[in-house]
């Protein structure tokens, strides 16, 4: 059984915390104590156990009960390879990935590429292809064309089997990409009290403990005069991120790299990921915003999530040339293919799409190569972050105003209220997952599926999500 983890209560119900304070959330930021403060490491890469295959990684993971620290306290949880996260899979734009899952739990389960666009069959979503048995092993083989950091997690009893540690990060390389100093997988995960099942990860996800890699407040070790690329991924089951730092640079978002860099901070909701860099000149700190999923930015402690220290001071390097598009967002076509209503409140739990709780749903169909306009408008009571299988797509507006450049995702977030007008070309054929990414609501409901081209778009197995 799993130990009780309270870290959660470091910040929820901590001596400084909930004593109504309302001043500007700057003024105190949470770090951790311990000494000396754990160094970050990027999650150990997979062997490539076809090295002599110039097209092809090939990659064996197997799921399995295993032990691990979260900042200094101990899990009982579930692990890819004896490691959370799990290995980091690594290649280049063009190559074939094959990962053979051996299912060594005593649960059925599955692996779920999230952002690549896999066919259909490989995409580990149970709602027509039975899950991998436990003592059974699967073979995903897919050709990966697409560049950015991507992750990989299960998709049956979703929530509780990425809260005990099932997922890892995927890096897909471009050869034409500026190589940096450093370059660093950060996988963020929110811990809370640890108990049976469903989500244990910080009450109403305003003030949860966010680890870094499983470290708490990491030192990240930088050459001097260094550039860092950090590819961040959101891994937790609700927990919303802000990510802030002084002279940090947004190059990449969830597909890649963004049509244009951004400054300041990032949010990243569960599911997403974002790329920063760094210009190291001396040390600087990475801070973790409060986030509310009932209203945006809260007061509240901001945490230190991690600091990139380069071994001596020097002058900051200059920025590598990264090949920004530049492109402006597609114009709105302003006709609707797709209406998807967000509904539920926090009270209740029972969060729906179009009135309808998943298994019990009614598929939307769109023609191969489709081109659609979807409008995502959130009547709920919470924040959501929209996730697509199998497809990216562009966001037009967020309540009718353009974003300032082309915006690619495959999930974004839903504020209070607000609509979203995306645009999706759906040339993936396939029955596919349409969820929420907080993956309690998703368990509880909030998930329908988008059947694209001919074929069946009925449901097999209900037991899994
Ligand atoms: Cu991370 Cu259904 O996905
Ligand atoms: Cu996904
Ligand atoms: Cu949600």
């Amino acid at each position: 059984m799993r130990s009780a983890l309270m870290l959660g209560c470091l910040l929820a119900c901590g001596p400084d915390a909930g004593e109504g304070e309302s001043a500007s959330s700057t003024d105190r930021i949470v770090s951790s104590d311990a000494e000396p403060r754990p160094r970050l490491r990027s999650p150990a890469e997979a062997p490539d156990l076809a090295p002599d295959d110039p097209e092809r990684v090939q990659v064996e993971l197997t799921a399995a009960p295993h032990s691990f620290e979260v900042a200094g306290q101990a899990v009982e949880g579930w692990a890819y390879n004896a490691q959370v996260p799990g290995p980091t899979l690594r290649l280049t734009r063009g190559q074939i990935l094959e990962v053979t899952l051996h299912n060594a739990l005593t649960d059925p389960t599955t692996i779920h590429w999230h952002g690549l666009h896999v066919p259909f069959e490989m995409d580990g979503a149970t709602w027509m292809h039975d899950p991998v048995q436990p003592g059974q092993s699967f073979t995903y083989s897919f050709i990966v064309d697409q560049v950015g950091t991507f992750w990989y997690h299960p998709h049956f009893d979703t929530a509780r089997q990425v809260d005990l540690g099932l997922y890892g990060a995927i890096v897909v390389d471009d050869p034409d990409e500026p190589e940096v100093d450093l370059d660093v997988v950060a996988i963020l995960d929110a811990w809370a009290e640890i108990d049976d099942r469903d989500d244990h990860h910080g009450l109403d996800g305003t003030s949860p403990l966010l680890t870094v890699n499983g470290a708490r407040d990491p030192i990240l070790e930088a050459p001097p005069g260094s550039v860092a690329r950090i590819r961040w991924i959101n891994a937790a089951n609700l927990a919303y991120a802000g990510i802030r730092s002084e002279g940090m640079t947004v190059i990449a978002g969830d597909q890649g790299l963004l049509a244009a860099p951004r400054h300041g901070e990032v949010l990243l909701t569960p599911g997403e990921r974002a790329e920063t860099e760094h210009l190291l000149g001396e040390a600087v700190e990475i801070l973790g915003d409060p986030w509310s999923l009932y209203g945006g930015r809260t007061p509240g402690p901001v945490q230190r999530l991690l600091t990139v220290e380069p071994s001596e001071v020097r002058e900051a390097p200059q920025s590598p040339a990264w090949a920004f598009s530049g492109l402006p967002p597609t114009p709105d076509p302003l006709s609707t293919d797709l209406v998807y209503v967000l509904q539920g409140d926090p009270m209740t739990q029972d969060w729906r799409i179009n009135g309808e709780r998943f298994p019990d749903i009614t598929p939307f169909h769109l023609d191969l190569d489709a081109e659609a306009i979807l409008e995502v408008r959130n009547l709920s009571g919470s924040e959501h972050p929209f996730h697509l299988h199998g497809h990216a797509f562009e966001v037009l507006s967020r309540d009718g105003v353009a974003p300032p450049y082309r915006e690619i995702v495959d999930t974004v977030n839903v504020r209070l209220f607000e609509s979203l007008r995306l645009r999706l070309v759906a040339d993936n054929p396939g029955s596919w997952m349409v969820h929420c990414h907080i993956l309690p609501h998703a368990d509880q409901g909030m998930m329908t599926i988008l059947g694209v081209g001919d074929g069946p778009h009925e449901p097999h197995d209900h037991r899994g999500r």
